[in-house]
């Protein structure tokens, strides 16, 4: 029944990952070419970002019906291939929930926007001007005001991100059934559960108040509104419940490591597991001219410390380093160019041994790297080029400095087609790609990594294999042996009779460790060659190990 605790996700992005018929954009039948490669590594779970049809304002998370394949992506029957074909090799998939918000041109909203008494005129959060402007000053996501006047009915939409996508509204249980009933439609298709975008946006304050004194912009406080865990629990009770398989995870944006088990703690009856944005690169739009510097690696220590110790053994989270909203995880806290292997594979080992159900990002497992955008043009989401219009066309940043910071926060960078070989375009499509390929995929893709025993790809597949279902690994304890400490992450998992410990240098310095009697212990795993005798206690660039012990936790 909790196996989803032992699984590890592996998350697709489907319009990036294989193109099967050379339109340039990644689908379906791709996927179902690549389920061998994604049963061989090892991983469990696969999520797909949204296949649904949508104009793709925000490429799917703008959904004009949510029973519909997006025609790019393949038909139904290609969907029910795919389903089967994940059974077959003893997978599950998840699909991806978008229901704070829809596309402006599902029915839903055509309807709505006809008159204030349209029947479908509730589906969404309308309120008049006031004082001859927005109800209030909210920012949306990507740039300018959340609200949108529409001219034929004289009222203001609420949408939190793109004008092409209003926001639901759930204070109206006929939204919310239609809602329940569409889940069902999927789970009733054989779909294992969902990854539920922005979920604590669904209930808002009713009262739209301005931003509080200080908090000008801040976006969390979209979060969390005073009905989300009653809609929560309704839509468990309603739904999930009924599908005693059904996984699902919260895209816990604007959720504190305090508020984490009202979502996920067990005897909540509202999600499995939830992922925070605290160690995530901040989507602000200021950030594209001033970006913020990136973690240090004891600030990120104390985001796992903390998230660790707030959900205990209440309820449990998903763990990632990458996804589709945040840039390579090896070019943020690794070394992209002189220890690309060492500092993906460290990665690696961190990831897949922290407490938490991990999620994998496609091409994470070969160490893709962020790519090197030369103009605006080249990038293609809508919050870079809505950032750009307000931030650099109206005069206010050089647009230098703005493709300096969109060239190390883009989402685009997790977005460039996967890297299959050297190939032309990366073996990704035959056709021209949607998003440019990353050049370095003459030095880094699958084809070459597979036959390479000491690729990132192969070190992943090892790790995985060795991780099994360990109880260490998934239900262990976990306490950091050396918060303080600027160039190692040091953590033990403990569980019974056993001790696991993971040591990982985050450098690209050789570096003395401060733990003693590590002799006592057996090297299970390792990221460099330590079959000859190996220096204990010196760790060189990237190096990444786990140990064994037998009773007893270590002292520090
Ligand atoms: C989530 C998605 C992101 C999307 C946004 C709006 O944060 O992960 O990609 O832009 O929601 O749906």
């Amino acid at each position: 029944m909790f196996n989803w605790k032992e699984d590890i996700i592996y998350q697709i992005y489907p319009r990036s990952f294989n193109d099967s018929d050379g339109d340039g954009v990644g689908d379906l039948m791709g996927i179902i070419q690549k389920l061998d490669y994604l049963s061989a590594l090892g991983v469990n779970i696969l999520w797909l970002s949204p296949i649904f049809r949508s104009p793709n304002a925000d490429n799917g998370y703008d959904i004009s019906d949510y029973r519909a394949i997006q025609p790019e992506f393949g038909s139904m029957d290609d969907f029910d291939e795919l389903l089967m074909g994940v059974r077959m090799r003893g997978m599950r998939l998840i699909l991806d929930l978008v229901v704070n918000h829809s596309s402006d041109e599902h029915p839903w909203f055509q309807q709505a926007r006809r008159s204030k008494d349209n029947p479908y005129r509730d589906f969404y959060i309308w309120r008049p001007p006031k004082d001859g402007r927005e109800p209030n000053n909210w920012l949306s996501f990507f740039s300018g005001p959340a609200w949108t006047l529409d001219e034929g009915t004289g009222e203001y939409y609420l949408h939190l991100f793109t004008q092409k996508q209003p926001d639901l509204n759930w204070e109206n249980p006929k939204l919310r059934q239609e809602v329940y009933r569409m889940m069902r439609f999927w789970l009733e298709k054989g779909v294992d559960g969902f990854r539920m975008d922005v979920i604590p946006f669904l209930s808002k304050d009713p009262d739209f108040p301005d931003y509080p004194e200080g908090r000008y912009g801040d976006l969390t406080l979209y979060a969390n509104g005073p009905r989300i865990h009653e809609f929560l629990q309704e839509m468990h009770r309603e739904v999930i419940s009924q599908y005693p398989w059904c996984i699902t995870i919260g895209e816990g944006f604007g959720v504190s490591a305090e508020q984490a088990n009202l979502y996920v703690g067990r005897n909540r009856q509202e999600l499995n597991m939830i992922y925070h944005f605290d160690h995530a690169v901040p989507r602000e739009e200021i950030n594209f001219a001033e970006p913020q510097p990136e973690f240090t690696l004891t600030e990120l220590k104390a985001v796992f410390d903390n998230w660790d110790a707030a959900i205990g053994n209440e309820g449990w989270q998903n763990i990632y380093f990458g996804n589709h909203d945040n840039p390579r995880v090896v070019s943020r806290f690794g070394d992209a160019e002189r220890y690309h292997r060492e500092s993906a594979t460290m990665l690696a080992t961190v990831l897949l041994s922290l407490r938490g159900t991990p999620t994998i990002y496609q091409g994470d497992e070969i160490g893709m790297t962020n790519c090197r955008f030369n103009s605006i043009e080249a990038f293609d989401d809508v919050q870079v080029r809505n950032a750009y219009t307000t931030l650099v066309e109206s005069g206010r940043y050089p647009a230098e400095q703005f493709l300096t910071a969109a060239n190390r926060i883009a989402r685009d960078h997790a977005r460039t087609p996967m890297q299959w070989s050297y190939e032309p375009n990366a073996g990704f499509t035959t056709g021209n790609p949607w998003l440019m390929v990353n050049p370095n995929h003459s030095r880094i893709n699958v084809a070459s990594q597979q036959v390479d025993r000491q690729s990132v790809l192969n070190y992943y597949k090892d790790l995985i294999r060795w991780r099994g279902n360990k109880p260490t690994i998934t239900y262990g304890s976990y306490r950091d042996l050396l918060p303080d400490d600027p160039v190692v992450y040091a953590f033990e998992r403990k569980y019974a009779l056993q001790t696991l410990l993971v040591i990982a240098n985050f450098s690209r310095k050789d570096t003395e460790l401060a733990i003693p009697d590590l002799a006592n212990g057996i090297v299970e795993f390792a990221n460099y060659d330590v079959s000859d005798k190996v220096n204990h206690t010196r760790l060189r660039p990237f190096e990444a190990r786990i140990y064994s012990f037998k009773n007893e936790s270590i002292a520090t």
